[in-house]
């Protein structure tokens, strides 16, 4: 073991030095309030020296140190903290990389090599080679700090030249570590109806896993995000957090291991189940993107940070505008026609909302997708319902002045379609065992580039055929099930991962042809909910429940790490206890939308939702393109409130909701945010019934922004689903 520990030492001094001093070598990846700085140690391995608040002074990143272990020959050997962690090292924790080389060895130990740094849009990118000096491998760790933003996104790419393939076990996106008195996670649980529902525990010596191993309908049961309290709990207004996301549309898993002296590295990466990836020489392995920001100022500040993020450089059309609209599936679920539509694009345009969203049903001939048992890859209009096709429905929107929307679900096959019938190979499904369903569908194998080229081709020829299409709502119902790919045979450690990449070849195709169309990303609601998939996507869908009650939780999760032009929220008759006018004012602070009949509505209400979509394009300035933040949190009291101020703090909006008050609780002002504390802000109430007069006591009276954000408003009450929306005007 000495002897072993020497030659290792040893040999990484030559790799690292190459002849040249390579001790003390730095690198500094900062933002305007965050240093990560890394230093290569004297063994030529790379280290994690600081991640915190930025450093003031250049010359104290040389006084930086991390743990190290006297080994019994006198060499001092770091232990953890090595930025690139390989399996087989002295760390005896969780390693970043495992790989068996294909003389069957299972380590690897990466060294230094080289490090550049060059200007890329809105911040800096740092590349770092990494080498292992006995394996012709190759890491390359990529950091992009946007420095306003206050924003790190890294990822990295393995490869390597041995003469057979080797065997990835473990492929982090980044590996990253805090030595902090204690740590408290904060997760996103979800499940169909129920997204972005947040619990915290303490981190405890040992791991605590976040996965999932859904394939397809990836985030069905955990959110790839997480924010850590370091030394307290997180809170929204104060302390530090460590807030990450990791963009992958497919299996993931967040590792926090907390190890024998109390510090915690936080291993961000595609989950390896069922995944040992072969690699062959000369094949790139690119991990995913992990997205953090480090704030000090509680959680509201990062997701701050991250909303600011998203619509600058991640979000596809982040700083374009968002349509309203009008969806038909909770009003007709499958059963519509030609006329039926067309009524509905006349109503879509007397709410005033911008576009008529047609949903599941229109396509299938031989099986008409009539129910959710057929139908699902014969993408030809059903000429039984639609007999004029998808051209006799655009002109129609036209006509009504709306635009034209349409739902899809392209990866996806019934067993009883056309196209199962043509290609059962295309479907991920067992060769010899019973078929289990989910949604009475299969995951179509986009490890495949035939299905790759199919899918797109679904895409393009709507749109090519049908130039009215002006938005697509992309679904994607199903996890995969029976795990196996006819077309990967004996390589299906690759079927998970390769099957995501073929997915993204897709979606960029389609982002490259199209690159103004706006989609809609569902997934049963909220299971597709990454930064990858995003680059392809103007919005998600955050759930099916639209129950406004429940949607005040699922919106105020989610917001953590997306902003309110990426969550799409519809008034629907979920809940139909809560007046039109709450579940319009909880779907008016995301991306407003509408799924409901509107017939069922009384002629107040229909004025009332008129009114509103007026008044939410209105704010969109604030809502969609200004800052949000979260002032009451309905995990914490029986209410919930959250403001958002345009660029110019010349406008905010105020949304406050009153859930199940108890009776005669203590109700305490909201105190605003963002505000201008010098200038003079009339309030007024919105969003009120026809006929109606604000009753509230603060309506029509002007205020400092200092007021509004030291002693705030009275806004709740004390009866049950209630709402109030607040209208700032700087005078
Ligand atoms: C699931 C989606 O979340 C719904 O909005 C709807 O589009 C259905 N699929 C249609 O099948």
């Amino acid at each position: 073991m000495k002897n072993f520990m020497k030659v290792a030492v040893m040999s990484a001094f030559l790799v690292a030095t190459g002849g040249h001093a390579a001790e003390k070598k730095i690198i500094r990846i900062s933002t305007t309030q965050t240093d990560l700085v890394l230093q290569v140690a004297e063994n030529g391995r790379l280290y994690q020296s600081y991640l915190g608040e930025k450093l003031r002074h250049e010359t104290d990143l040389a006084e930086l140190s991390w743990d190290v272990h006297a080994a019994s020959d006198g060499s001092v050997v770091p232990r953890g903290w090595e930025v690139y962690s390989g399996s087989g090292n002295e760390d005896f924790f969780e390693p970043a990389v495992a790989i068996t080389h294909s003389d069957g060895n299972p380590s690897t130990w990466l060294y230094y090599v080289s490090s550049t740094q060059q200007p890329v849009e809105g911040g800096v990118q740092t590349d770092i080679v990494l080498r292992d000096d006995r394996y012709p491998v190759e890491v390359t760790l990529h950091y992009v700090a946007y420095a306003a933003e206050d924003v790190i996104k890294t990822w990295s790419e393995i490869r390597h030249q041995e003469k057979e393939p080797i065997s990835l076990s473990a492929y982090a996106s980044t590996m990253l570590y805090f030595n902090r008195q204690a740590y408290y996670l904060t997760e996103f649980s979800s499940d169909w109806a129920k997204e972005a529902q947040m619990s915290s525990q303490p981190l405890l010596p040992g791991k605590k896993i976040l996965d999932t191993k859904l394939g397809s309908r990836a985030a069905m049961h955990m959110h790839p995000f997480f924010i850590v309290g370091l030394d307290r709990p997180a809170e929204e207004q104060q302390g530090e957090v460590l807030m990450g996301t990791l963009g992958w549309t497919g299996n993931f898993r967040f590792t926090f291991e907390v190890d024998n002296v109390g510090n915690l590295r936080v291993i961000p990466a595609i989950n390896p189940y069922a995944s040992v990836y072969t690699l062959r020489p000369g094949e790139v392995f690119t991990t995913p993107e992990f997205i953090f920001t480090l704030s000090r100022q509680g959680a509201g500040q990062g997701s701050r940070n991250l909303q600011a993020w998203a619509r600058n450089y991640q979000l596809k059309e982040g700083k374009g505008d968002r349509m309203t609209l009008l969806n038909n599936w909770e009003n007709t679920y499958f059963d519509f026609d030609q006329a039926k539509l067309e009524a509905l694009m006349n109503e879509a345009q007397d709410l005033g909302v911008d576009m008529f969203l047609l949903d599941d049903g229109w396509f299938g001939n031989k099986h008409p997708r009539n129910n959710d048992r057929a139908g699902l890859g014969d993408w030809e209009v059903n000429r039984e319902k639609l007999p004029g096709g998808i051209r006799a429905l655009t002109g129609m929107a036209q006509k009504a002045g709306v635009r034209f929307g349409i739902w899809i679900e392209p990866e996806m096959v019934n067993p009883k379609s056309e196209l199962f019938e043509n290609h059962p190979d295309w479907a991920i499904h067992y060769p010899n065992r019973y078929t289990y369903y989910y949604r009475n569908q299969l995951v179509l194998d986009l490890s495949n580039p035939d299905v790759q080229d199919y899918v797109y081709g679904v895409v393009d020829r709507l749109l090519t055929e049908n130039p009215g299409i002006a938005y697509f709502k992309w679904d994607c119902n199903s996890p995969i099930t029976n795990i196996y790919s006819p077309y990967l045979k004996d390589e299906q450690g690759r079927l998970y991962i390769d099957h995501v990449r073929g997915v993204y070849r897709v979606m960029k195709r389609v982002n490259a042809k199209y690159p103004d169309l706006p989609m809609m990303l569902c997934s049963g609601g909220g299971a597709r909910c990454d930064y990858e998939a995003l680059k392809y996507f103007t919005e998600f869908w955050c759930s099916d429940d639209t129950d406004p009650v429940e949607r005040l939780y699922i919106q105020w999760g989610f917001s953590h790490f997306f902003p309110a032009k990426a969550m799409c929220a519809h008034v629907t008759s979920w809940n139909k206890e809560a007046s039109v006018k709450f579940r319009t004012d909880v779907a008016s602070m995301c991306k407003l939308g509408f799924d409901i009949g509107l017939k069922e509505m009384t002629p107040d209400e229909l004025q009332y939702c008129r009114e509103a979509v007026v008044n939410w394009k209105r704010l969109k300035p604030a809502i969609l393109e200004g800052t949000q933040y979260r002032l009451v949190s309905p995990y914490d009291t029986h209410h919930m409130a959250v403001n958002y101020v345009d660029s110019a703090r010349q406008n905010a909006v105020l949304f406050a909701y009153d859930i199940y008050p108890r009776y005669q609780e203590k109700l305490m002002a909201v105190k605003l945010q963002g505000l201008d504390p010098d200038r003079m802000y009339r309030v007024e109430e919105i969003n009120l019934m026809p006929g109606a007069e604000s009753s509230w006591k603060a309506h029509g009276r002007v205020y400092s922004g200092d007021y509004l954000m030291k002693v705030g408003l009275d806004v709740f009450g004390f009866r049950s689903m209630q709402s109030r929306v607040i209208e700032l005007t700087a005078q």
